[in-house]
C-alpha cells in the first residue's frame, strides 16, 4: 500500500514519520508531481495537481475537520474524502468558546482595565437568563461546545440542517427556523461547515436579528472566515447593535496587518487556533481508518461531497 502526503502550510516530515510508524506495511512519501500512484493521500489544502496526478486514490484523509478547501477541487468519484473526527479538537473548541463567552458575560475586560488603573470597583452582575447562547452547527464540534456552555448554566439554542433532539438544548433546524433561532439567541457561536448554503451567513441582516433585534448581541466565529461578510461587522459594532465579536477565522489568512479587525476595540482576533490538529491523535485515527478501509470495514467521518460536509 502506498500513501502520499501533501500538507500545504504544514511540515510533512513528522506526519510521514508518524504514518510510517503506525502503518509499517505502507510506503509513505511526500507528494511531488509525477510521484508513483498511491492508494491513499493525507492532505491539508492540496492543489488540484495532486488529484490530476493521482486519479486512482481510494481515500483522501484531511488533517482537519473542515473540508471546504478540498471540495473546491475536482475529486474523482471513487475517492472517499474523510475528515478528522474530533481527535482532540472538540475539547479545545469547548475551552475556547466558553472562555470568550464568559469573558464577555462577566465583563472581565472591563475589570482588567479597572484593575490596571488601580480601581477597586464592582459592576452590576448580569444574569445568565439574559445571555442565551445560539450554536450554529450541531456536529462533532458544535454539540460538544453547546453541552459545555450548558454546564455553565447558560440557556443554549442549537441550529442544524436536520431536526435534532439533544438534552439541555432548544433545537432549531433548517432555513424555516433560522430567524426564530437568531431572535432567541444573544450570543452567536458559529460552528457550521463552509458550503454554498452557509457562505456569508453572518451578515448585517442575520446579525441584526440576534437578541430579538435588540442591541447587545455578541458573535464568536470559530468556523470559517467566509461565513462572515466582513464589511457588515464594523458598522454593527459601531452602532452598538452588536456588543462585540471574537474572531478566530478570516476570509484571507493570515489576516492582513492593516485589516481594521485587529485594532477595533470591540473585536478580539486570534490566529485560527481555537482547535488545533493534534498530530499524534490524528495520525492514530487516520492510520486506523486506512486499515479499516483496506479490510473493507466502514469508517466514520466520510464526507458527503454533494452536501459539502
Ligand atoms: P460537522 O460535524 O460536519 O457538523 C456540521 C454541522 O453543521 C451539522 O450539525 C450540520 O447539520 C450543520 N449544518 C451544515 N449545513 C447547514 C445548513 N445549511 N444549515 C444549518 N445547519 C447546517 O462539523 P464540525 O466537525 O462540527 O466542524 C464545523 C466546522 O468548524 C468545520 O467545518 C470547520 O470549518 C470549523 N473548524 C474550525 C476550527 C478552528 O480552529 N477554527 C477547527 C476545526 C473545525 P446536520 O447535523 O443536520 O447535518
Ligand atoms: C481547522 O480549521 C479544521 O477545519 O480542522
Amino acid at each position: 500500500m502506498r500513501i502520499t502526503v501533501c500538507l500545504t502550510d504544514n511540515r510533512p516530515d513528522p506526519w510521514i514519520e508518524g504514518l510510517r510508524a503506525a502503518l509499517p506495511e505502507a510506503e509513505v512519501e511526500n507528494w511531488a508531481p509525477g510521484a508513483a500512484p498511491a492508494d491513499h493521500a493525507v492532505v491539508w489544502s492540496p492543489p488540484q495537481a495532486l488529484l490530476d496526478d493521482q486519479p486512482g486514490l481510494r481515500g483522501m484523509f484531511n488533517i482537519g475537520a473542515g473540508v471546504d478547501a478540498l471540495l473546491k477541487l475536482k475529486v474523482p468519484p471513487q475517492t472517499r474524502v474523510v475528515r478528522l473526527d474530533d481527535a482532540g479538537m472538540s475539547v479545545q473548541m469547548a475551552e475556547y468558546v466558553c472562555h470568550f463567552l464568559i469573558r464577555h458575560f462577566r465583563e472581565f475586560d472591563a475589570y482588567e482595565a479597572e484593575g490596571r488603573a488601580g480601581r477597586w470597583s464592582y459592576r452590576k452582575p448580569r444574569e445568565r437568563k439574559d445571555f442565551t447562547v445560539g450554536v450554529m452547527g450541531l456536529g462533532v464540534l458544535g454539540e460538544r461546545v453547546a453541552k459545555a456552555i450548558g454546564q455553565f448554566e447558560f440557556p443554549v439554542n442549537g441550529w442544524s440542517r436536520s431536526a435534532k433532539s439533544i438534552d439541555g438544548l432548544r433545537c432549531f433546524s433548517g432555513e424555516s427556523e433560522f430567524d426564530a433561532f437568531l431572535g432567541a439567541s444573544r450570543v452567536l457561536v458559529n460552528l457550521l461547515p463552509l458550503t454554498p448554503a452557509t457562505r456569508g451567513i453572518l451578515n448585517r441582516e442575520t446579525l441584526s436579528k440576534l437578541n430579538g433585534g435588540q442591541p447587545g448581541g455578541y458573535l464568536i466565529n470559530v468556523a470559517r472566515g467566509a461565513h462572515l461578510v466582513d464589511a457588515d461587522l464594523i458598522p454593527l459594532l459601531d452602532s452598538g447593535q452588536l456588543a462585540g465579536a471574537t474572531l478566530d477565522v478570516f476570509e484571507v489568512e493570515p489576516l492582513a496587518a492593516d485589516h481594521p479587525f485587529w485594532r477595533h476595540p470591540k473585536i478580539t482576533v486570534t490566529p485560527h487556533g481555537s482547535a488545533r490538529t493534534e498530530r499524534e491523535a490524528s495520525i492514530a485515527q487516520i492510520a486506523s481508518k486506512i486499515r479499516a478501509m483496506e479490510q473493507g470495514e466502514p469508517i466514520a467521518g466520510v464526507v458527503d461531497v454533494t452536501r459539502g460536509y
